[in-house]
């Protein structure tokens, strides 16, 4: 039993090491055979002895069963993002900005990179072995993806060496290699499966399987390059970081180097944008991080990005096409948009069929016309635009005048003089309609998964849907008889249907699609009527007015909404059948309950209104002054003499870290 043991053992070491050599150094030492030979006599041994299997054995990548959906976990230290440089402007000002925040005229030392457009995620060693992924999602918490991320046989389930330091946090790029995409494209169409639009998507949905077995057969690969918490080990900078990681068995990426100076910056921005086409990869740009952590410190960071890296965007991609047609689209709110279809054209990784015009103003002022040749742009997630007219292949073609009348129901439309938008005014518009269902029921809204743009079309062509309220009274058979529709899909979309009955008045608020009616306001007259949707419908214009964030315009726009009965009757028929609001409850917990922070100084990684916001969501409150009552004094960056008193008072004092750390660990 000793000598079988052993021998897994080592096998197991053995592959591990081959795929070191394979995925990380590109420099395989046995052939494809020879590895699947260690890896069968393993698979041979664990099933003769399962008790000696363990999970984090190379065989078990994909052991797991598929989960019912993703649990959400805190970042111990938030994942920022980085802020963009468009140009060489830029980057210059980003190198003279680090001089002067840290005060020197010597040149700067840098870690120049490549940012990889894929998906950012966070990998967390225990001594040494792999324990959780996480995707980035909004930077404090993210989704546990640890089994998907273990299918993914370049990340060592345990790290090679010894002495490794208690908890690793290390962040990187999940991508797809462009030959791979290629591949995985060719063999879905092959078996009539989903095409993806670019290699992005189809990380970010492999990432985003429920079931381990499919991320496994998708060909993700990872770079990575930050550390996120680290205990038991200090690096002094970048390079020692990025050189020790790749010792322990990550992948990094050997574009990386370091360089000093801003001239060195520019030299490597321009070479690499220069090489762009010729990596494997997709790259939107480059990345200059200082390389000295204790510079990073000094340098700080804002909100949502650090002040000490920078990222480098290339230019946009441009390309040309012809117009084929301009339609004319009415959103929920009524607003005309004529969007140009061209001949489909590959650009920055997409492939570009239909290109909003904007308005009639637009269309005027850059005189576009029916077959004309345009050029094209579209820089990384932008959507692309038309640049300008560059011939104009019809010579008969005629100026493009949107219709006075709406396309949907074909009632006269408005130009407000000074305003660039045409409107559809009339509120029985079914185009209106059937926009404000798709926002009634998108992700940040309702959120019912299933109930999709051309499902919600059946829907209301079928005569299911005729005012907003029949979301909630729709059978599963009915929805069973739609065109395409299984059983099973009808099941899911009644349960999706059900499930968003319970919500937070935040959510059903915009869910309403109100005029000037976001997230935020949403948030803001949640909290300011306490949950209560009555008590909102009830408000008058001064009312709303008097509400801190809340100006003319959105209490107009709100009581303009309500003046319309028919609203008022959907919301009471929705609550009828079975909407359910609720306080925010998402991210609410009380582990801090009693707990009284003070604030000094300029936070850096959340603004003051962010982390007294967090500090309410964990049960706590925050105060303006000291007192014996206080339990933390939080500091940021330029504190005052409340450091000093509390010290005197002796009361323990947080940094940002500390306090993000407490406040998410709920
Ligand atoms: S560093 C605080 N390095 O770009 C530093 N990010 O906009 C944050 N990315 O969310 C990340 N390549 O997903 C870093 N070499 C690189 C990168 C990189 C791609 C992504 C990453 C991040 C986003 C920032």
């Amino acid at each position: 039993m000793n000598d079988i043991r052993k021998r897994i053992n080592e096998l197991k070491e053995e592959i591990e090491k081959h795929n070191y050599y394979y995925y990380v150094l590109d420099n395989p030492i046995v052939s494809d055979t020879e590895w699947d030979k260690l890896f069968k006599e393993l698979e041979k041994l664990e099933s003769e002895y399962p008790n000696l299997i363990d999970i984090n054995s190379p065989t078990q990548r994909v052991g797991a069963k598929p989960l019912d959906g993703f649990k959400t976990d805190k970042h111990r230290m938030p994942m920022l993002s980085l802020s963009n440089a468009m140009n060489n402007e830029e980057l210059r000002s980003f190198n003279e900005r680090i001089k002067k925040l840290l005060e020197t005229k010597i040149q700067i030392e840098y870690m120049a990179e490549p940012k990889l457009d894929g998906i950012g995620v966070e990998l967390i060693y225990q001594d040494g072995v792999f324990i959780k992924g996480l995707t980035r999602g909004d930077g404090f918490e993210g989704e546990d993806i640890t089994q998907n991320i273990r299918t993914i046989k370049s990340i060592p389930l345990k790290l090679i060496g010894k002495n490794f330091p208690g908890l690793l946090e290390v962040r990187g790029e999940v991508f797809i290699k462009k030959t791979d995409f290629k591949k995985l494209n060719e063999n879905q169409m092959n078996k009539g499966l989903q095409i993806f639009a670019n290699p992005r998507n189809a990380a970010a949905g492999s990432l985003r399987q429920l079931d381990a077995k499919i991320t496994a057969k998708r060909p993700l690969s990872i770079n990575c390059y930050e550390p996120g918490v680290v205990e038991g080990k200090q690096f002094k900078t970048q390079e020692e970081f990025l050189f020790y990681i790749k010792s322990v068995g990550l992948p990094v990426n050997d574009l990386i180097k370091k360089i000093v100076g801003s001239e060195n910056i520019l030299k490597y921005h321009n070479n690499l944008e220069d090489r762009r086409n010729e990596l494997d990869y997709e790259i939107d740009g480059t990345v200059f991080k200082l390389n000295k952590y204790v510079e990073r410190e000094k340098a700080g960071s804002r909100s949502r990005s650090p002040r000490w890296a920078i990222a480098g965007k290339f230019k946009a991609q441009q390309v040309t096409s012809n117009i084929v047609s301009i339609s004319v689209q009415v959103g929920r709110t009524g607003a005309l948009t004529p969007v140009a279809k061209v001949n489909p054209i590959y650009v920055s990784g997409v492939t570009v069929t239909n290109i909003t015009l904007h308005n009639q103003d637009e269309i005027d002022r850059k005189d576009i016309r029916i077959g004309d040749k345009v050029l094209i742009e579209r820089s990384g997630d932008v959507i692309p635009k038309i640049v300008k007219v560059v011939s104009r292949e019809n010579k008969n073609a005629v100026k493009y005048k949107i219709k006075e009348e709406c396309p949907s129901c074909e009632k006269p439309t408005v130009k407000i003089e000074g305003d660039a938008v045409t409107r559809c005014v009339n509120a029985y518009c079914p185009a209106q309609f059937k926009g404000r269902i798709q926002h009634f029921c998108s992700k940040l809204a309702m959120n019912i998964d299933g109930l999709g743009e051309k499902i919600v079309e059946q829907l209301i062509n079928n005569g299911l849907i005729k005012k907003l309220e029949d979301i909630y009274s729709i059978n599963e058979s009915e929805l069973a008889r739609l065109d395409r529709m299984g059983t099973k899909s009808a099941r899911n979309i009644i349960t999706s249907i059900s499930q968003s009955k319970n919500t937070t008045f935040s959510r059903f608020v915009y869910s309403l699609g109100i005029r000037n009616v976001g997230e935020h306001t949403a948030k803001i007259l949640e909290k300011h009527f306490n949950s209560n949707i009555e008590n909102f419908m009830q408000a008058n214009e001064n009312q709303l007015i008097e509400i801190d964030e809340i100006g003319e315009i959105v209490a107009e726009s709100i009581v303009s909404f309500w003046e319309n009965k028919e609203n008022v009757n959907s919301i009471k028929r929705c609550l009828d059948r079975g909407v359910k609001i609720s306080g925010p409850e998402k991210n609410r917990s009380d582990h801090l309950k009693d707990t009284i922070f003070v604030f000094t100084g300029t936070l850096n990684l959340l603004n003051r209104n962010d982390a007294k916001k967090k500090v309410e969501l964990s049960g706590g409150t925050s105060k303006n002054s000291l007192t014996k009552n206080t339990s933390f004094l939080v500091t940021g960056n330029k504190t005052g003499s409340k450091v000093e008193k509390a010290k005197n008072m002796g009361i323990p004092i947080l940094n940002e870290y500390e306090f993000i750390k407490l406040v998410n660990n709920g």
